[in-house]
């Protein structure tokens, strides 16, 4: 498969879109089933090195954490539940397969995701790293928006490379790179919408205006 259908397979697949939205969505802090605790940063990184994760995607993956976590922490302090090494580790994980379908094709989101299920069980961790491009339902409302996928959906559109830039930065490097189709600007349009929709609810709900925030990255925000 070259990389221009890898691409495209990527940006177009909603695998999710036509099967019910999961039932734990519905509460703002679900339950992690017993004994699934969070893989910790040391297998985190172990696991970077088994699946021959290139360098500039550990870079990224280490901004996404911070600013998911960034973000989750001030949920917490607003006495929202969250589960911060939840939130660490599906950001760790998020692109655990990226380097393997850049090179080989296929979604590095389902690829990733079945990954994080043979080396953790921890579904909550997979199903965020599955659905970390793209949240196929209607998003939760309220506190309910805290919970584990959307930290890491709205943090990792938030870093092109290993920099932090806003939501239209980060669009406009997706047109560049990977909207060579129609149907794939469509894709990128969809979820740059969606990342809009959940900056202006985690605005709201945790204060603060998000699109200038650069999280204490180093780079401010135009
Ligand atoms: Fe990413």
């Amino acid at each position: 498969m070259n990389a221009g259908i890898a691409v495209k397979l990527k940006v177009e697949n909603r695998p999710m879109a036509d099967m019910p939205e999961p039932a734990s969505m519905r509460s703002a802090a679900p339950t992690m089933p017993a004994g699934h605790s969070p893989p910790s940063d040391s297998l985190c990184f172990s696991l970077w090195d088994k699946y021959a994760m290139l360098p500039n995607v550990r870079k990224h993956s280490l901004v996404v954490a911070h600013i998911a976590t960034t973000l989750a922490g001030r949920a917490q302090a607003r006495n929202i539940a969250v589960d911060l090494p939840h939130v660490r580790a599906a950001a760790l994980l998020h692109d655990i397969a990226k380097s393997y379908c850049v090179q080989h094709g296929g979604s590095h989101a389902q690829l990733g995701a079945s990954w994080t299920i043979a080396e953790t069980r921890n579904y909550a961790v997979a199903q965020a790293v599955l659905l970390h491009v793209y949240w196929p339902w209607r998003l939760p409302e309220g506190d309910c928006l805290c919970t584990l996928p959307f930290f890491i959906i709205y943090a990792d559109k938030r870093v092109r490379h290993d920099v932090c830039v806003s939501l239209d930065e980060r669009y406009e490097d997706l047109l560049t790179r990977y909207g060579h189709s129609d149907a794939a600007r469509s894709g990128i349009r969809k979820s740059y919408e969606q990342g809009k929709a959940i900056e202006r609810a985690f605005s709201a709900l945790l204060g603060g205006a998000l699109h200038e925030d650069s999280f204490d990255c180093g780079r401010m925000v135009q």
